[in-house]
C-alpha cells in the first residue's frame, strides 16, 4: 500500500474514533488519550491499540466493538483490529488529573460558584414516595437531553439502585468502575448514578444488599455524602439530584453544609395531617441557606374503574404545605404537581423501568414530567453566588 493511502486512512481511522464515547466516562476515548496507536499495512488492515483505564474494565468489551466498527468505516468489513492494553499508572493519573479539570487536588465540584443546579429532594414523612420521584425527575430530565447525575444519599434505606434497574438478579447494586482513587458512576437510563448501596456487601453470598443495615452516625454520614461529591467524576453536569432520607437529620444538615447552593422540592402526601412534618423538612431546608423551589403531592387521589376519583390519602396536603412555605417569602413556593396513585408507577420502580419510560402516558408519568419541566426551564438564581470565570 502506497504511503500516501496509509497515512489517509490512518487519520480517517483516528477521525472516526472521535465518535467512541468511552460508555463510563462518557467521553470520546480520544480525549482520554485512549488511543494508543493507529497501524496501517501493507494491504491496508488497521490495527487500533487501545489503552483502557483499568485491568479488567467492564466496559471493555463495549469499547473494543465501537472502536472496530469506527476503523472498519474507513478500512472496510472485517479489515480492523483491536490490540486492547492498560494504561500504565502514570497514564492513569494524567487522565484522573484532566478529568478534574486540571486540579491535582480534590475537591467538591458541587460546592459555591458551581454551575450545576442541584437539586435535594425532601420529605418530612418516610414512605412518601421521594425516592420513586427523584428517579423519575432524573430520567425525566436526562431524557430532555440535559446531563443529569444522581446522588442516593439516603445510606440507611438506599433504594435508588433498585427503581432504576441498577441490580442483579440477587438485588445486589451494580459497583462502580474505580480509576485509582476516581470512582466512575454507573449509568441507568441516561443518568450517572452513586449510592451507598453500590459499596456494601451482602451479608450472606446471594443476600440482598438492600437487607444491609447500615448504622452509621452523623460524621460518618457526612464523610460518605462528602466522598461521593468528591471522589465520583461526575463530568460537567447541568443538574444533581439529591435523594435524602425522610426527615430532618444528620443528612439534611450536611448537605447545607457540603451542597450551599442546593434547591429543594418537598415531597407530600395529600393527608392534611401530614402537612406540619412536611413543612418542618422545608423548613430545616431553609435554616441551612437552600432555597425551597416546589412541592409534589404524591399519592394523590386515582380514577377508579367507574370513573370516580379514589383519595386513599385526602386531598389538599400539597396545596397547604406549598401555602404554608409561602408565608413571609417574597416569593411564593408553587405546588409543582399532583402525582396521583398509580399501578404503573408502582411496577415501574418494582422492575427497575421508572414510569416515565415505562408508560410514559400513565397519569403518574405525566405529573412527574410537570416537575421535569418545571425545573429545566427555571431561571437560574445566581443571587448570592460567586461566579468562577476561568479563561483557558
Ligand atoms: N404515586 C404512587 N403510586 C403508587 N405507589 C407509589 C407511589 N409513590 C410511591 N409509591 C410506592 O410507595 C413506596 C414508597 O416509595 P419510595 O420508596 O419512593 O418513598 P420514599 O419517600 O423514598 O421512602 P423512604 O422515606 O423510605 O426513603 C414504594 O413501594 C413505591 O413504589
Ligand atoms: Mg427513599
Amino acid at each position: 500500500m502506497p504511503g500516501a493511502d496509509a497515512t489517509a486512512i490512518e487519520q480517517g481511522v483516528r477521525a472516526a474514533l472521535t465518535g467512541v464515547i468511552d460508555p463510563e466516562i462518557r467521553k470520546p476515548i480520544t480525549e482520554l488519550d485512549m488511543v494508543d496507536s493507529v497501524a496501517v499495512d501493507d494491504d491496508g488492515r488497521v490495527q487500533v491499540g487501545i489503552r483502557l483505564t483499568i485491568v479488567g474494565c467492564p466496559a471493555s468489551d463495549r469499547i473494543e466493538r465501537d472502536v472496530r466498527q469506527a476503523a472498519e468505516t474507513v478500512a472496510g468489513p472485517g479489515r480492523a483490529d483491536v490490540l486492547l492494553t492498560v494504561m500504565t499508572p502514570e497514564q492513569r493519573q494524567a487522565l484522573t488529573e484532566r478529568l478534574r479539570g486540571g486540579r491535582a487536588a480534590r475537591g467538591n465540584p458541587f460546592g459555591p460558584g458551581t454551575l450545576t443546579r442541584v437539586v435535594a429532594i425532601t420529605s418530612g414523612k418516610g414512605g412518601v414516595g421521594k425516592s420513586t420521584i427523584t428517579a423519575n425527575l432524573a430520567v425525566a430530565l436526562a431524557a430532555r437531553g440535559l446531563t443529569v447525575g444522581l446522588v442516593d444519599a439516603d445510606v440507611h434505606g438506599f433504594s435508588i439502585p433498585g427503581l432504576l434497574g441498577l441490580v442483579d438478579e440477587h438485588g445486589t447494586a451494580a459497583r462502580p468502575t474505580r480509576v485509582d482513587d476516581m470512582i466512575l458512576p454507573p449509568v441507568a437510563h441516561g443518568v450517572k448514578v452513586i449510592s451507598i448501596g453500590m459499596f456494601v456487601e451482602p451479608t450472606e453470598p446471594g443476600g440482598r444488599a438492600s437487607s444491609v443495615a447500615v448504622a452509621w452516625r452523623g460524621p460518618m454520614l457526612h464523610r460518605t455524602l462528602n466522598q461521593f461529591l468528591t471522589d465520583v467524576y461526575f463530568g460537567d453536569l447541568d443538574v444533581l439530584l439529591v435523594d435524602l432520607p425522610p426527615g430532618t437529620g444528620d443528612v439534611a444538615i450536611s448537605l447545607g453544609q457540603l451542597l450551599p447552593n442546593a434547591e429543594v422540592v418537598v415531597v407530600t402526601t395529600p393527608q392534611p395531617a401530614a402537612a406540619d412534618v412536611a413543612e418542618r423538612s422545608g423548613v430545616v431546608a431553609r435554616q441551612t441557606g437552600q432555597r425551597i423551589v416546589g412541592v409534589v403531592e404524591n399519592m394523590a387521589g386515582f380514577a377508579g374503574p367507574d370513573g370516580g376519583v379514589v383519595e386513599l390519602f385526602g386531598s389538599g396536603g400539597g396545596a397547604l404545605v406549598a401555602e404554608r412555605l409561602s408565608e413571609g417569602q417574597p416569593e411564593p413556593v408553587p405546588l409543582l404537581a399532583s402525582v396521583p396513585l398509580s399501578i404503573a408507577l408502582r411496577q415501574g420502580g418494582d422492575a427497575g423501568t421508572p414510569v416515565v419510560v415505562s408508560a410514559p402516558d400513565d397519569p403518574a408519568a405525566r405529573a412527574i414530567e410537570q416537575v421535569a419541566e418545571h425545573l429545566a426551564n427555571l431561571p437560574r438564581s445566581l443571587a448570592g453566588r460567586r461566579l468562577d470565570v476561568s479563561v483557558r
